[in-house]
């Protein structure tokens, strides 16, 4: 599937057709997923995903926590400079986790500098509406886009007393459009809206000239985002009815596991192919250089650096 580099700005002009789906057609929707390796990376890159965002959900899909708060900068360093190895158009989007840019602006702009120097990050995304523009502000001048979280933000979950759908009532709506106004003025790219009203999500959407990308917010968003071990069928807790299975790859890892296995005992595997031979004991000849038994170490699809 080949397209061109996905930008932050390519991703901003999708809102109003001058990126995508030009000549009266609707703008392409936007279609993200959360990566946090280089082996999916790859797969998703090659697959049409915009956007690779490494969300701070590696707290409880990768690292097993039970909320998002634990994550650490480094982490999600760590797991971006994987992704962004694996991205060759899709766009690299490094989460900004708990406390790394509610401290002050130019706390921000030094945690978000870290995950575009070390991390190799294209843009950052950050939870929050009016509170964190200053961030947002302090960010963008220095030449970093910026993607915005409102709704149900994760980092929030003890003051929401759990994960809960928001934006129920009419105050709420209210404070929700206003901070997707605010985000809009201070210069976000987009903007993720998790877990509200599908009717909410419309109006956020039509009252906004950035995209919006849902997660549990309906279908009339201009993108949505999954998290890639919910809709591969990776994660085995609670499964949001906002999810779709595209696959049941836990039943498929546990088969093959379970083959594995019984091949190692029974003596099955390895095989007389799967082996190195040697000169000097016997056995299959040395393969020639560049053959397959040097392919772990010498290949592998180039990659940003
Ligand atoms: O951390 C994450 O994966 C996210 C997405 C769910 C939007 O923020």
């Amino acid at each position: 599937m080949v397209k061109g580099k996905i930008t932050a700005a390519s991703i901003r002009a999708r809102k109003d057709g001058s990126g995508k789906g030009q000549g009266g057609a609707a703008p392409e929707k936007i279609a993200a997923v959360t990566a946090y390796d280089v082996s999916f990376a790859r797969i998703f890159d090659a697959s049409g995903v915009d956007v690779l965002l490494v969300g701070d959900s590696l707290g409880m899909v990768v690292q097993g926590g039970s909320n998002t708060l634990a994550v650490t900068l480094e982490d999600v360093i760590y797991h971006t400079r994987a992704v962004a190895r694996g991205a060759s158009q899709a766009l690299v989007v490094a989460d900004m986790p708990f406390m790394s840019y509610q401290v002050s602006p130019e706390q921000a702009l030094a945690s978000a500098g870290r995950l575009i120097k070390e991390g190799n990050a294209e843009a950052v995304k950050l939870e929050g509406g009016a509170a964190v523009c200053p961030a947002i502000s302090r960010m963008l001048d220095a030449g970093i886009p910026v993607m915005g979280h409102l709704g149900l933000t994760p980092q929030s979950v003890h003051a929401f007393g759990g994960f809960k759908v928001q934006a129920k009532d009419d105050a709420a709506v209210e404070r929700l459009l206003a901070d997707a106004r605010a985000l809009e003025q201070a210069g976000v790219f987009s903007m993720v809206l998790e877990s509200v009203p599908r009717a909410v999500a419309k109006l956020v959407t039509e009252a906004v000239s950035v995209p919006t990308i849902g997660i549990g917010a309906g279908p009339d968003c201009d993108g949505q985002v999954l998290v890639c071990y919910d809709f591969l069928g990776l994660f085995q807790g609670f499964v949001p009815r906002f999810v779709k299975r595209y696959a049941e790859l836990s039943e498929v890892v546990a088969e093959a596991t379970q083959s594995y296995v019984r091949e190692v005992r029974a003596g099955q595997f390895p095989e007389d192919r799967h082996s190195f031979g040697s000169t000097r004991a016997g056995g299959p000849a040395p393969a020639e250089s560049g053959s397959p038994d040097e392919a772990r170490y010498a290949s592998g699809p180039k990659a940003r650096e």
